[in-house]
């Protein structure tokens, strides 16, 4: 049912053979109006101002049965990291969240005040239409892999620096190699730019599908924004059906 909001917002109600019940509908809602877990710069702002380093080398293929532990060990290593400054805000280290062998993977930018206390990423406002969205693709949160550019929370949840990007993303890196996710979701011009190491507005990566590291990577709006600009939710539900295509997941039924 968490999928019934996102697509009502879509304007997919057709969907829908039986009326959703204002209490469904309640427990849903993601309130638009409280402050959000992020803040996202604006969606073709191109956040690092110093040039990106190589991405790794993609690593050998880790057995899906011996990617958990493969995981740990990315875990273990980064330890209680004090590599950048960012750890001197941080309460809990964001590392990564989902099945180690997902088949679908989302990227987004940084913990915010949530993610930092509970120490797992997307658990807030942008989090709770993260659920959705998954949701909406026929999928359980369970199913599929989040993690963050970087690990720790930025203060004021700004856009994570040069160096701190630089200095985060080879775990990254790691842990997209270990999962070894068939679809990659960029969410957001972040996630989008220290992916694919270059700067590029947002509205020139959407739409289509990039191969990259083994993977198809898909590049969409980031969830605060969207809370930010529902308008914009047609568009990321476009990017979504490119990813479940990608999946082979059937669309929604239509009643
Ligand atoms: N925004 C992000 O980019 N990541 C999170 O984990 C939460 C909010």
């Amino acid at each position: 049912m968490a999928r019934v909001r996102f697509y009502r917002d879509l304007g997919l109600t057709e969907f829908y053979r039986r009326p959703v019940s204002a209490e469904q509908l309640a427990q849903l809602t993601v309130e638009p109006d409280e402050p959000q877990a992020t803040v996202v710069q604006e969606e073709n702002a191109i956040p690092p101002r110093k040039p990106m380093p190589a991405p790794p080398q993609v690593a050998s293929l880790v057995p899906a049965a011996e990617r958990a532990a493969a995981l740990q060990l990315i875990r273990d290593e980064i330890g209680e990291c004090t590599r950048c400054a960012l750890h001197t805000g941080r309460n809990k280290l964001v590392f990564g969240d989902g099945d180690p062998a997902a088949r679908l993977m989302f990227v987004g930018e940084g913990p915010g005040a949530d993610e930092d206390a509970q120490g797992l990423p997307f658990v807030g406002k942008a989090g709770q239409l993260l659920n959705n969205m998954i949701a909406a693709m026929g999928l359980r949160r369970e199913e599929v892999y989040i993690a963050n550019v970087v690990k720790c929370r930025p203060p004021g949840n700004r856009v994570p620096e040069p160096e701190e990007g630089a200095t985060c993303t080879p775990f990254l890196f790691r842990q997209i190699d270990v999962v070894r996710p068939q679809v990659l979701v960029a969410l957001g011009a972040t996630a989008a730019t220290w992916l694919l190491g270059s700067r590029q507005p947002l509205a020139g990566l959407r739409g289509r599908v990039h191969p990259w590291r083994g993977a198809q990577l898909i590049v969409t709006y980031h969830p605060a924004y969207l809370l930010r600009d529902p308008r914009q939710k047609k568009e990321a539900w476009a990017d979504l059906q490119i990813a479940m295509r990608e999946l082979g997941l059937k669309p929604p039924a239509r009643g």
